[in-house]
């Protein structure tokens, strides 16, 4: 395990099973509509790659990239579009992929951004969600994991751009964020 680590949440084997969980009830709900599949980066490139591999309803890949967080750990509640689709959403199928809800400032602005562009659908699964920590509400169809409030790392996640390759996803050592 990494030093920076101090305890495993969840393993790549439990992750597995989340993926395919989640999966089957996307692929139950959207049956043979096309999806347009956003994925928002960077935080859920290995969760969109694990889960897109799963779904057998046709679809569209896309990337959205936006910020609020720097190189903190909290959430600067204000979001900037840093890189945006390339496909036309207007009528789309729109699932939103994320690693995590926090704040849920980000995703309430996403969503809001695709409803304002006439997408016929938006939907949003996440891996991981801190609901202890919501400021903004949002609907979300699909959630892999409900976390307590701490500081995850791995499995895409990062904190100041490191770990992102860890194949599990981990709690952060306070100390490696508080000095
Ligand atoms: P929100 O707008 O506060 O919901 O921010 C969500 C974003 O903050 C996520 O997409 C992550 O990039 C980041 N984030 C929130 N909590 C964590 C965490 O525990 N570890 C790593 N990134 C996090
Ligand atoms: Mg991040």
């Amino acid at each position: 395990m990494n030093n920076d680590v101090g305890a495993v949440l969840m393993t790549a084997e439990k992750l597995a099973e989340t993926v395919k969980r989640l999966a089957e009830e996307i692929n139950k709900d959207y049956c043979g509509k096309e999806i347009l599949f956003v994925v928002i980066l960077k935080g859920s490139l290995v969760f969109a790659a694990d889960l897109m591999r799963n779904i057998t309803a046709p679809m569209r890949i896309d990337f959205l990239q936006a910020s609020s967080y720097g190189s903190g750990v909290v959430s600067s509640g204000k979001i900037n579009i840093k890189k945006d689709i390339e496909n036309d959403a207007e009528g789309k199928h729109v699932l939103i992929v994320e690693d995590i809800i926090d704040s849920g400032n980000t995703l309430a602005k996403i969503k809001q951004l695709f409803k304002e562009r006439n997408a016929a659908s938006v939907k949003i699964c996440t891996l991981l969600s801190k609901p202890e920590r919501r400021e903004t509400d949002v609907e979300c169809e699909y959630i892999g994991e409900i976390i307590p409030d701490e500081f995850v790392v791995g499995y895409g996640l990062d904190y100041d751009e490191r770990y992102r390759n860890l194949p599990y996803i981990g709690i952060l050592k306070p100390e490696v964020y508080e000095k």
